[in-house]
């Protein structure tokens, strides 16, 4: 297991399976290394703490850095490099040049109409989409895995691979499931900036997903979810049911939907989501 810190090492990692993330790796990251491992690929796990991805007010300078454990669960999951890059490898021109470059980045429109994430967090998947063209495009993968958490993001960066077929020829995207704790808590990096008292409150999101899913409405569904959220004391910023793929609201569940949410607990922000039984 190599870490990697210059592009100009990644060469014996081309055609690799990539697993960009964050850092802060837990057992859902691991997850993912574990289902890119054995495939007769290289296994490249890249830790960029992505500057353009947050607005002024949102958690860049606390989000958690970690990177000597985060290279040994890479390993310990069956990566065969962790590629973690300095910020001046990713963003040559200088950080105001890169925001004003994902700023002018053309979006998919699943990155710019449902009135999800990119509603809440303005500017956030230009600022993805640039990172993960640029990880892309320095680390030439064959195939990348995101987790499902992350579900308009990984519709976001699937249209957009699906967009540049000559920029990156056969990728092929891949998403994966997420990974929970034993409680139904979806694993994420910002589950430690919760303290012990909101623990169980976090629970309100699996649980108003879990409510949704024995609904026979989306408007159903989307009223059980925002109830749940409120009566765990989250403050929701959505909690939807949308078409799988498009993330335009759903009629009914004859197409396969999946209800999302969003809330906050103080000053942590949490998503999760999962897919709605389709024809009931
Ligand atoms: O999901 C994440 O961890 C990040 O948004 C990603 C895809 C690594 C880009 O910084």
């Amino acid at each position: 297991m190599r870490l990697v810190h210059d592009a100009d090492h990644l060469a014996p990692f081309a055609g690799c399976t990539l697993v960009p993330t964050m850092g802060a790796l837990h057992d859902g990251h691991a997850s993912l290394v574990r289902r890119a491992a054995g495939r007769g690929r290289p296994v490249v796990v890249t830790v960029f703490v992505n500057p353009t991805q947050f607005a002024p007010h949102e958690d860049f300078a606390r989000y958690p850095r970690t990177l000597d454990a985060d290279v040994e669960i890479a390993r310990a999951a069956g990566a065969n490099a962790v590629f973690a890059p300095p910020p001046e490898a990713i963003y040559p021109r200088g950080l105001d040049a890169a925001r004003t470059e994902a700023a002018a980045i053309e979006l998919p429109a699943v990155a710019t109409v449902p009135g999800l994430e990119d509603a809440c967090r303005p500017g956030h998947y230009g600022g993805v989409c640039q990172v993960v063209a640029r990880l892309f495009d320095l680390t030439r993968p064959s195939q990348a895995i995101f987790g499902e958490k992350d579900w308009q993001q990984w519709r976001v960066l699937d249209e957009m691979v699906a967009a540049l077929p000559a920029r990156w020829p056969g990728l092929a995207m891949e998403v994966a499931p997420t990974v929970r704790e034993a409680d139904g808590l979806a694993m994420s990096s910002r589950n430690r900036y919760l303290r012990p008292e909101q623990r169980e409150q976090a629970l309100g999101l699996v649980r108003a997903l879990q409510v949704a899913a024995s609904a026979q409405q989306p408007a159903t569904a989307e009223r059980l979810m925002r109830e749940t959220l409120g009566d765990h004391g989250l403050a929701v910023d959505y909690a939807v049911v949308r078409d799988a793929r498009t993330l335009m609201p759903a009629g009914g569940f004859e197409r396969p939907t999946r209800g999302l949410v969003a809330a906050r607990l103080d000053t942590v922000r949490l998503i999760d989501t999962m897919a709605l039984p389709v024809c009931r």
